[in-house]
């Protein structure tokens, strides 16, 4: 058990991020209700997927970790998680190939609701309302009545979450990521991209291998591992009210898990040592990420870690580092020494997307060029320091969305208008997100192939 700790502890805490609920009274009691709903996950589940990131923190895998900036309640549609699924799927077979080793799959899904804000206020003309913070708060619509927080609707996306992790299980154990499906995970508008001559060649190759391997006895029906997989979700643990009222003790260990989604990260402006965040993630025992950004010191970073790893146990912490293109080679060395210099077992994953956001004919969007360049240096500076590049973590969507500028289909700035529906950040569409896996599955067929140097030279 750790110490000091409860599932209420965080209350009191320092806490940024609040919303301003006008009625405390009708907040606790949505979240009494909530206390006595199931858990949308199992800590059984958790430690299964926390074994899995113990592997990619040794150099055996990779993370990919994406979705949504901020799922909606108005896109909640069967084929938007399709969708999703299938690009999600084809960016992991992709990567299972180049990186010949296995590809842990995490969806930013089934609860990433809550979003943190760098200001408290959006101004819209005369108009000041205060933010959005996620549907799980309030409403998008700029009016007055949309903007004030309510209660009521943690439970709806709880029903949400509920709805789509019992979609993505089917998806995931009910045959529809059997790798006989490889072909078939290609989405309508991809067909005609850049990209679908490389995914159909590698798709060529994996059924060939398929038909090698049921020739000798091993197919889908006889092996789960060709007709299944494993898919965990994961969000922000931002909403620390949302949080409290799904942590459930384990009836097997008798320790306190979060079971509002498998893994739970800690965002970059709610990461203070002292504060509530932290306070709520380090008594929980579901694998966590931290968003390291460029203000997170070596010192703070190692501070952090003794709060959320004290017993240094492999797969409990990612670190989710998200500096920029332009500013990852003078923050990120520093870290990975720090951590390297104290024995911390981590995870380091890379998230291109955070810290690359400008503002182009008045949307927030992110130069695709940008992207790759910081998954460039995020790869060439562990390579330098000898550490695992161990993972991608991306803000995506199957949806053919014009979001993220540039691409194999150079979408320009006045592209963005046409279909940006992205209720927060922009995504990479499933084209964009395809590129970016080959690019990756490069790379880190580079390393191996240095590795391999290095055991024969
Ligand atoms: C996010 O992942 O959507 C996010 C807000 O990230 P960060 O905390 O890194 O800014
Ligand atoms: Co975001």
């Amino acid at each position: 058990m750790v110490q000091n700790w409860t599932p209420n502890s965080w209350r009191q805490k320092p806490i940024q991020q609040v919303p301003d609920f006008p009625d405390m009274a009708v907040l606790a009691a949505a979240e009494a209700q909530l206390a006595t709903y199931p858990p949308l996950v199992f800590a059984g589940e958790a430690r299964r997927l926390k074994s899995q990131l113990a592997n990619v923190s040794e150099g055996k895998g990779f993370l990919l970790q994406g979705g949504d900036c901020a799922e909606s309640f108005a896109e909640h549609g069967a084929d938007t998680i399709r969708d999703f699924f299938r690009a999600f799927l084809q960016m992991a077979v992709v990567l299972t190939f180049g990186a010949q080793q296995p590809v842990v799959k995490v969806g930013r899904i089934a609860g990433q609701f809550a979003k943190p804000r760098s200001s408290n206020i959006e101004k819209q003309g005369d108009i000041e309302l205060p933010s959005y913070r996620g549907d799980i708060i309030n409403g998008i619509e700029f009016s007055e009545k949309a903007r004030i927080p309510d209660p009521e609707r943690q439970i709806m996306a709880y029903r949400q979450s509920a709805a789509t992790l019992n979609l993505l299980r089917a998806f995931a154990m009910g045959g529809y990521a059997n790798l006989d499906n490889v072909h078939q995970w290609m989405l309508g508008f991809v067909k005609e991209s850049p990209q679908a001559e490389r995914y159909r060649k590698l798709a060529d190759r994996i059924s060939e291998t398929m038909d090698f391997m049921k020739a000798i006895g091993i197919t889908p029906e006889t092996n789960p591992n060709l007709r299944e997989t494993d898919f965990f979700t994961s969000h922000e643990a931002l909403l620390l009210g949302y949080e409290q009222a799904l942590t459930r003790v384990d009836s097997t260990s008798g320790d306190w898990y979060a079971t509002s989604g498998h893994m739970i990260w800690i965002g970059d402006r709610t990461r203070q040592a002292d504060h509530a965040h932290i306070e709520y993630c380090r008594g929980i025992k579901n694998p966590l990420g931290l968003k390291c950004g460029p203000s997170l010191t070596a010192d703070g970073l190692i501070e952090l870690i003794d709060l959320l790893n004290p017993q240094n146990e492999a797969g409990r912490l990612t670190l989710i580092c998200r500096f920029g293109h332009d500013k990852v080679a003078e923050n990120l060395p520093r870290l990975i020494r720090a951590v390297e210099k104290e024995g911390r077992k981590v995870v380091w994953s890379c998230d291109p997307m955070h810290g690359n956001t400008i503002t182009l004919n008045n949307y927030k969007t992110r130069p695709f060029e940008r992207i790759l360049s910081e998954v460039e240096s995020f790869f060439q500076i562990h390579r330098a320091e000898g550490t695992h590049p161990g993972g991608i973590h991306i803000e995506m969507t199957g949806n053919d969305v014009t979001e993220c500028t540039g691409g194999a289909r150079a979408l320009s700035g006045a592209d963005l208008g046409d279909r940006y529906h992205t209720h927060c950040d922009p995504r990479l569409n499933a084209d964009q997100a395809l590129e970016l896996a080959f690019l990756l599955a490069e790379r880190m067929k580079g390393g191996r192939d240095e590795k391999r140097m290095v055991v024969n030279g």
